[in-house]
């Protein structure tokens, strides 16, 4: 297919240079967005008297038949164009003739690339919006079935005090109601229109560039030409964005793989969420919550893939920018891709109540609970946590649980003891009694997940 940029060149470009310098084969995906961004500028020409509004419907109605072919699969995308941009103009020239060639009047592919990829993350960022919200209505909905599993809530993989399924899940919740806020706010500041900065320098015609904005349904107009083509921060802002969507469904991903383990055995995943081995027979394995663990890693390098080809590029456009989309497309696929086989994996696992309480009961995970009684007896708590600390060691030794160890060997290390103590520290009065906001008791978790639900519902 012929270059845009002929006049001034005697010969065409070499093969191997064309298939390095295309970006079709990954650009095409905005042929949507690129037509869209069309028909308004076009729209714009018309109204501003640019061009005649004659041609300017025609090449609105022309570019509104090439869509609809794209979408019917009656024009393929010829993937020798150098970008969807000059296929969709080449196209509307090779149907209209001299009036295709005027689409082109006081615009740049670098202002035009700048508009297609801010309507595609726009875009995107819905869809990707409304995985996390199922995800986050998929974990309130185990929560809400959970919250009086008691389970142990660990510090440093090690059992520490106990919590239930519910609080612990409903942290993951909270992490995946930041990650919304921070899309909003990716997408607030992406929603700008950079059409009219032209190549770099705006342009001598009277543009209406806020009516462009308008037919678009931006906020508004970039105030700087040169920013305009140049600014790739919103890709760079929702990669961040998207790495740590990542990191949450890789740490959640990570417990996943946890507590499937004989070793801890608190949830089983459903077989349609599990894989088998080829040898070993016996084998259930967690591959959907390691995968999305491991492609954690594609979207961290797609993040830095984009602040390195920014970081020192001169003012304005420059070719290297146009390594953006490969890198934003494939953490935006990866995100989508993790959120789709993980929210189902997680609303059919089985939580297996019974072990989680059993690992609750081992790890004396109450102790701190046995010291709160005593500073309710009045004892400094620092004393309260020693008296506390030499009872575990008599029940590592004796092989008891604070809860098995006989009154008689309490009295011994503290005299404040008396038979309440075993009420105290009973797990269900420990969670229980957690009634601070953010902590595990029935209540607060409920507190916790109305306002997830409630931000599910406003977004
Ligand atoms: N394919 C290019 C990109 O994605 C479009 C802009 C090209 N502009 C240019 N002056 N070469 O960045």
């Amino acid at each position: 297919m012929a270059q845009l940029w002929k006049g001034r060149f005697k010969k065409e470009l070499a093969k191997e240079t064309n298939d390095f310098n295309s970006s079709i084969s990954f650009d095409s995906r905005m042929f949507e967005e690129d037509i869209k961004g069309s028909i308004a500028h076009a729209t714009m020409l018309g109204a501003a008297g640019i061009i005649d509004k004659s041609e300017s419907d025609k090449i609105v109605d022309e570019l509104d038949k090439i869509l609809n072919d794209i979408k019917s699969g009656a024009l393929q995308i010829d993937m020798e164009a150098e970008d969807i941009h000059t296929f969709i103009e080449g196209e509307l020239t090779a149907r209209l003739g001299q009036t295709g060639k005027r689409l082109h009047t006081a615009r740049s592919r670098n202002d035009q690339v700048a508009l297609d990829i801010r309507l595609t993350l726009r875009k995107e960022i819905t869809e990707i919006e409304e995985k996390v919200k199922e995800l986050i209505a998929v974990i309130c909905d185990k929560a809400e079935e959970n919250k009086t599993a008691i389970m142990p809530g660990y510090t440093h993989l090690q059992r520490a005090q106990p919590i239930t399924f519910a609080h612990h899940i409903m942290a993951y919740a909270a992490m995946l109601c930041r990650d919304l806020s921070r899309l909003a706010d990716a997408k607030k500041r992406m929603n700008i229109c950079p059409l009219g900065s032209g190549a770099l320098a705006g342009t001598t015609y009277p543009l209406n560039r806020e009516m462009v904005a308008e037919l678009l349904d931006f906020d508004g107009v970039t105030l700087n030409s040169l920013d305009g083509v140049s600014d790739r921060d919103f890709c760079i802002e929702l990669a961040a964005a998207l790495s740590l969507i990542m990191v949450h469904l890789s740490r959640f991903s990570e417990e996943i793989i946890m507590w499937c383990s004989w070793e801890f055995k608190f949830v089983e995943l459903d077989d349609a969420f599990s894989t088998g081995s080829s040898i070993m027979p016996q084998k259930k394995n967690p591959d959907i919550a390691e995968l999305v663990r491991g492609k954690s890693g594609r979207v961290f390098g797609d993040l830095t893939t984009l602040l390195t080809v920014m970081k020192g590029i001169a003012l304005a456009y420059n070719k290297d920018m146009q390594e953006d989309k490969e890198a934003i497309f494939d953490a935006v696929d990866t995100v989508k891709m993790c959120l789709t086989a993980f929210t189902p994996m997680i609303e059919t696992m089985t939580v297996l109540k019974d072990n989680m309480r059993n690992a609750a009961a081992k790890g004396f995970i109450n102790a701190t609970d046995c010291a709160d009684y005593l500073v309710g007896k009045g004892l400094p708590f620092r004393d309260a946590y020693k008296a506390t600390g030499e009872l575990v060691a008599l029940c590592i030794d004796k092989n008891l649980t604070l809860e098995t160890l006989p009154l008689a060997e309490y009295k011994n290390i503290c005299d404040l003891f008396d038979e309440e103590v075993y009420t105290a520290i009973n797990l269900e009065k420990c969670v229980a009694d957690r009634l601070v906001v953010g902590g595990p008791s029935e209540q607060s978790v409920d507190n916790q997940i109305k306002a997830a639900r409630n931000i599910l519902s406003v977004n």
